[in-house]
C-alpha cells in the first residue's frame, strides 16, 4: 500500500543512481519542487532489489546505465516485484529509439539530466496516473464482486422457488387429494344407507359426488401446473409434450414437439431448467408473438442438450432481445448460464422468433465448466 493511500503526506521515492553528484542534483530538483518527497538513494543492483523487497516505494527514479545494472534490467525487476509502481528514467542521454523502447516496455516516462525542471511535473503526473489506475481497478473489482453476488443470489432464489413449488405441489396433491378421496368414500357410504325411496336425497349425493370429482381434478391440475410430475417420473420430453398439448388446447395455437431421442430422464436440475425455459417461451408466444404455430425441437449434440422453440409470429426486435427490462428473457438466460449453457434468441420481422437453449448434458461437464470459470477469479 502506498503512502498516498495511507494518508501520509510524504511520497516515498526510490532513486537508483551510481553517481553521487547526479543523485544530489536529482534530490535538489525534487526538493525545489516542494516538500513531500522523501528520497532514498541506492547505487547498485543488490541494494535496489533489497530495498524494493523490504518496502515498496511509491515511485522509482532510475539512471539508465549503471556499472552493476542497466535500465532494462532495473525496469524488469521493478515490473516483477511491484508492477503498479511507476518508474521514470533520469538519464544523461537517451537516444530516441531507446527512449521509445523503454516506454514500450512499461517505463512511465524519461527525463534528461540537463532538463531536470521537467522532473517534478513528470513525477506528479506519474503519481496521479498511478492513483487513477488503482481507483479504476478497485472499481472494477467491486463491480465484478457485486455481479458475482447477484448471480449467487439469483441461483439461490431460483432454487428456493423451485423447491417451494415442488413442496406445494406435493402437499396440494397428497393432502387435499387424500382428504377429498376420503370425503368421497364417506359420501358413498352415506348414499348406500339412504332409504331407497328418497330420490331427492339420492340426487343430492350424486351431485355432491360429481362436485368432489371435479375438485379432485382441479387439485391435480393445480399440482401439475406447479410442477408436472412427469418431469421427474417420465422425463423432459414427456413434460414438454404435456405442456405443448396443454398450450394448444388452451390457445388454439398449434404446437408440435419433435425429438430425436426417447430417454430424457436426465437430472432434475437440467430437466427443470429446460422445462421452465419452455414455459417462458410459450408464455411469450401467447403474450407477444401473434403466432399461429410453434415448432419445438429437442436434440442432443456434442454432449449438449438443445431445445429450440420457433414461432411464426411477428418476430422479436433486436432492441427487445438486449433490453435490460426484458426480465423474462433475462431469467431464462440466467437459468441456462447457471448450468454452463447459453440462450440464443433470433427474431425476423414478420417471420417469427426462434429461441435456442443449449446446456451441457451431464453435471460432470457442468462441474468442469464451473471450476474452470472459478479459476479465473
Ligand atoms: N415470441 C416473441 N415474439 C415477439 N416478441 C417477443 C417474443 N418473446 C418476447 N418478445 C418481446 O420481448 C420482450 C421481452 O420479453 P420478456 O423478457 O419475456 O418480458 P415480458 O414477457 O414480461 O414482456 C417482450 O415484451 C416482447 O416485446
Ligand atoms: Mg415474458
Amino acid at each position: 500500500m502506498n503512502s498516498a493511500v495511507r494518508g501520509k503526506a510524504e511520497i516515498d521515492i526510490l532513486l537508483l543512481e551510481d553517481s553521487p553528484t547526479d543523485a544530489e542534483l536529482v534530490q535538489h530538483a525534487l526538493r525545489r519542487g516542494g516538500p513531500g518527497f522523501k528520497v532514498e538513494h541506492v547505487d547498485n543492483k543488490r541494494a535496489f532489489i533489497h530495498r524494493i523487497e523490504q518496502r515498496v516505494p511509491d515511485l522509482i527514479l532510475s539512471d539508465f546505465s549503471l556499472p552493476t545494472i542497466d535500465g532494462y534490467t532495473a525496469l524488469a525487476i521493478a515490473q516483477e516485484k511491484c508492477p503498479d509502481v511507476p518508474l521514470i528514467f533520469v538519464t544523461g542521454t537517451l537516444g530516441e529509439e531507446v527512449a521509445i523502447e523503454t516506454l514500450k516496455k512499461g517505463a512511465t516516462d524519461y527525463v534528461l539530466k540537463h532538463r531536470l525542471a521537467r522532473l517534478v511535473p513528470s513525477v506528479q503526473r506519474a503519481l496521479r496516473e498511478a492513483k487513477e489506475r488503482t481507483g479504476r481497478r478497485h472499481a472494477q473489482e467491486q463491480l465484478r464482486r457485486s455481479h458475482k453476488q447477484l448471480r449467487t443470489l439469483s441461483v439461490h432464489l431460483q432454487h428456493v422457488r423451485e423447491e417451494e413449488q415442488i413442496r406445494i405441489a406435493r402437499e396440494v396433491h397428497d393432502e387435499l387429494g387424500q382428504s377429498l378421496t376420503g370425503l368421497k368414500l364417506q359420501l358413498t357410504w352415506l348414499a348406500s344407507r339412504l332409504p331407497k325411496q328418497s330420490r331427492l336425497l339420492h340426487d343430492k349425493t350424486r351431485s355432491m359426488a360429481a362436485h368432489i370429482d371435479e375438485t379432485i381434478q382441479a387439485v391435480r391440475r393445480i399440482a401439475t401446473e406447479l410442477r408436472p410430475g412427469v418431469l421427474d417420473t417420465a422425463g423432459l420430453l414427456a413434460a414438454l409434450e404435456w405442456q405443448a398439448n396443454q398450450f394448444q388446447t388452451q390457445t388454439g395455437i398449434i404446437c408440435e414437439v419433435k425429438a430425436e431421442m426417447k430417454e430424457t430422464l436426465w437430472d432434475q436440475e437440467l430437466n427443470t431448467a429446460f422445462f421452465r425455459i419452455f414455459q417462458e417461451a410459450l408464455t411469450n408466444v401467447i403474450r407477444h408473438a401473434k403466432a399461429t404455430k410453434v415448432e419445438v425441437r429437442l436434440a442432443e449434440a456434442g454432449g449438449q442438450v438443445v431445445l429450440e422453440v420457433k414461432d411464426n409470429g411477428r418476430g422479436i426486435s433486436e432492441a427487445k432481445i438486449h433490453n435490460t427490462k426484458s426480465i423474462g428473457l433475462l431469467g431464462i438466460r440466467e437459468r441456462a448460464a447457471l448450468l454452463g449453457g447459453i440462450l440464443r434468441i433470433k427474431g425476423e420481422r414478420g417471420q417469427g422468433t426462434t429461441l435456442t437453449a443449449r446446456i451441457p448434458k451431464t453435471s460432470m461437464a457442468r462441474a468442469r465448466l464451473h471450476s474452470h470459470e472459478n479459476s479465473h477469479h
